[in-house]
């Protein structure tokens, strides 16, 4: 880790500079943070199981053409992807009622949303990532139009094949948020998904017993955190059916 030069930390992920300019390496960490920063703690093996989760839906999604940051994973914890300029927004997308929504428009937790919802977050820890309106993404310069209609084409295709895969998995797919950066390829610039997808950043319902499987039980102490992740991971089919003892260099895990 020492030999490559930090960029930036967060709270889930370290960045380092990547082997080739244009390049950069996501570091997974065991690390967890909910509620802005105000509760902390760790969920070991977080961090591998995200780097695969991660490596397989954005895989997955580049299949289907949707372009991503995604290069290749290097190891346990780290995955190569191309360097982007991020949009500050963090784009939240809606299937069925929580969390912030059930709470702030008073819809019960758990109700089917007629339509999936596109929700704006403008990324900013000290406001606490303020909800936005396109009127203000737009009016103080965070992405241009074109750009919006292409994260909501791509937010939409995204959704439609993230809850396909999930539902064949016996997954509800209720939320999740997604970022996207600007890819400069010479003269070129696309929008691409970036940052990760996980269950630290979805919320994963169990079809059959609605058992939520991802950081809500982190952030609502509802205890069994490392095993909602790996059965996520299982699910998916990259986790032996024993457990991440099975997985090779499984000692990275602690
Ligand atoms: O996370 P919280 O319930 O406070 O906010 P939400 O707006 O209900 O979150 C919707 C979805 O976006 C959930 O799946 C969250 O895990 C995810 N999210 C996230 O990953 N990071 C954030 N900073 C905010 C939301």
């Amino acid at each position: 880790m020492n030999r490559r030069k930090q960029i930036y930390e967060g709270k889930a992920k370290v960045l380092f500079q990547g082997p080739e300019p244009g390049t950069i390496v996501q570091y997974f960490k065991d690390d967890a943070t909910a509620f802005n920063n105000k509760k902390k703690g760790t969920i070991t093996g977080k961090g591998v199981l995200n780097n695969r989760i991660s490596e397989l839906l954005m895989t997955r999604l580049g299949e289907i053409g949707i372009p991503t940051h995604f290069i290749k994973r290097l190891n346990m914890r780290e995955q190569l992807v191309r360097e982007v300029e991020i949009i500050p927004l963090e784009v939240i997308v809606r299937n069925i009622a929580a969390g912030t929504l059930s709470q702030r428009l008073g819809i019960e937790e758990g109700t089917t949303l007629p339509r999936s919802i596109i929700e704006y977050c403008l990324k900013n820890d000290a406001l606490g990532d303020p909800m936005v309106t396109e009127e203000h993404i737009s009016c103080f310069g965070w992405a241009t139009h074109q750009e919006l209609d292409e994260i909501v084409n791509l937010t939409l295709r995204i959704n439609d094949f993230l809850c396909g895969l999930f539902q064949g998995i016996g997954i509800r797919l209720v939320d999740f948020k997604i970022e996207f950066g600007r890819w400069y390829n010479g003269d070129d610039v696309r929008v691409v998904l970036a940052d990760e997808i996980s269950p630290d950043s979805c919320r994963l319902w169990d079809m059959k017993t609605n058992e939520k499987m991802d950081k809500d039980r982190f952030r609502r102490d509802l205890g069994k955190v490392e095993e909602a992740y790996q059965e996520v991971a299982r699910r998916l089919g990259i986790l032996p059916e024993s457990g991440p003892g099975d997985m090779p260099g499984s000692k990275a895990m602690q």
